[in-house]
């Protein structure tokens, strides 16, 4: 009952008859986000930090009160500490030019990551390291022990919950074992945030990224995690009106983080949204969320078990969002075709991670992810589906 009353909440699904199950690319939107940032498009559109109106005053307060939220959903005890961002890329991209250039010699990442996480390093010009896995792509800790103790000025940067397989790295435990070794930490939260609860302070994250239109918020905004002793020695990025103290010809002085990042007119209305996603979702609770989104992937893997020759590259478990899989002998993009072809929403692909999928040797997969919206209904139609396009496919 409660999770049709949640369905409900997503207007998406009363206005369309397909499955979807694509939410780890992106989620659906509740009504309330909409709301939000119609809200204030239509009664309070103004800018903000720049107006003595009280216009302007209004959509400053509304700005600040989604730091807040953002700072209660990651357990971040200081506002100060929560930078607003177009997404994970940029927050990553922002640690790389602004920490990581000056203060570590190489990255230190996982097999898993996506582009997002190898990219902005090579961009800086930092060697990357990669943590060998075991089974089952598990990573391989004694590897990156090895790797932290050959490097001792790394930086360490981790996908939380892998985008492409679902399987969610033991990251308290990694992040302890790098500090062990005096490296810093980025976790990158954005396939994770929506399915766990998160706490940086007991993570131990030194930058945390998450991206709103996975939280169920809207697309083109995210918010970056920094450790408050680490603002003394982060460089701006993306310098500009918004970001100052005092601007002389000569030289400028900077305001602190996080108003040093957030230079230029910003998403409002977006960051607005975003605050009352997470809003939502806080209101939802995770343990709700666990316990539907546990039910749902068992159900699935269930019934997946009915398909012949279905190839997993994780050890499939029920605490995962999405599942990644082939069938023998058939290429993931005829199935996405005829999956598509039946109203059945998947990613198919590499999932933005080319270089895990070379390590495995294949060029992609048939992805399906979920979202609290997600019902028992959604899979037996994925099913059915795929089962149809085996048969098309196979003869
Ligand atoms: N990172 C997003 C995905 O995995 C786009 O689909």
């Amino acid at each position: 009952m409660q999770h049709e009353k949640i369905r409900g909440d997503f207007e998406f699904f009363s206005h369309s008859d397909l499955i979807y199950l694509d939410s780890a690319s992106t989620a659906q939107k509740p009504r309330v986000v909409l709301e939000a940032m119609e809200e204030y498009n239509t009664h309070y559109c103004a800018n903000i930090h720049r107006s003595a109106h009280g216009l302007g005053n209004k959509a400053t307060s509304a700005y600040e009160s989604a730091r807040k939220t953002v700072a209660s959903f990651l357990h971040v005890k200081d506002v100060s500490e929560v930078v607003f961002t177009k997404g994970v890329t940029e927050g990553i991209n922002l640690v790389a030019h602004s920490f990581v250039r000056e203060h570590a010699q190489c990255v230190i990442i996982s097999s898993l990551e996506h582009h997002s996480n190898i990219l902005p390093w090579q961009q800086v010009k930092k060697p990357l390291h990669v943590i060998k896995t075991k089974e089952n792509l598990e990573p391989d800790l004694e590897h990156f022990e090895a790797l932290l103790a050959q490097n001792p000025s790394a930086f360490v940067s981790l996908i939380h919950t892998s985008n492409a397989f679902g399987i969610t790295h033991p990251m308290k435990e990694m992040i302890a074992l790098a500090h062990q070794y005096g490296a810093k930490v980025l976790v990158d939260a954005a396939q994770s945030a929506a399915h766990l609860p998160l706490s940086v302070d007991e993570l131990g994250a030194d930058f945390l990224v998450i991206s709103g239109h996975k939280l169920y918020g809207p697309t083109g905004v995210g918010a970056l995690y920094i450790k408050k002793e680490l603002h003394p020695f982060c460089s701006p990025y993306q310098v500009g009106g918004g970001a100052i103290a005092q601007v002389f010809f000569e030289h400028t002085e900077y305001l602190p983080i996080p108003y040093m990042y957030e230079s230029g007119t910003p998403n409002i209305a977006g960051v607005i949204g975003f605050g009352a996603a997470l809003e939502y979702v806080q209101n939802v609770g995770f343990t709700t969320i666990k316990e539907h989104e546990k039910n749902i992937i068992s159900y699935a893997l269930k019934r997946l078990g009915e398909i012949e020759d279905v190839v997993f590259y994780a050890k499939p478990s029920s605490s995962q969002s999405s599942i990644s899989f082939n069938i023998l002998g058939i290429h993931h993009h005829d199935l996405g075709i005829l999956l598509d072809k039946q109203k059945v929403q998947v990613r198919v692909g590499h999932h933005c991670a080319q270089p895990t999928m070379r390590l495995l040797g294949i060029e992609g997969t048939v992805r399906l992810s979920i979202g609290i919206y997600t019902n028992q209904a959604d899979i037996d139609g994925f099913i059915k589906a795929l089962k149809r396009a085996i048969s098309m496919l196979k003869g």
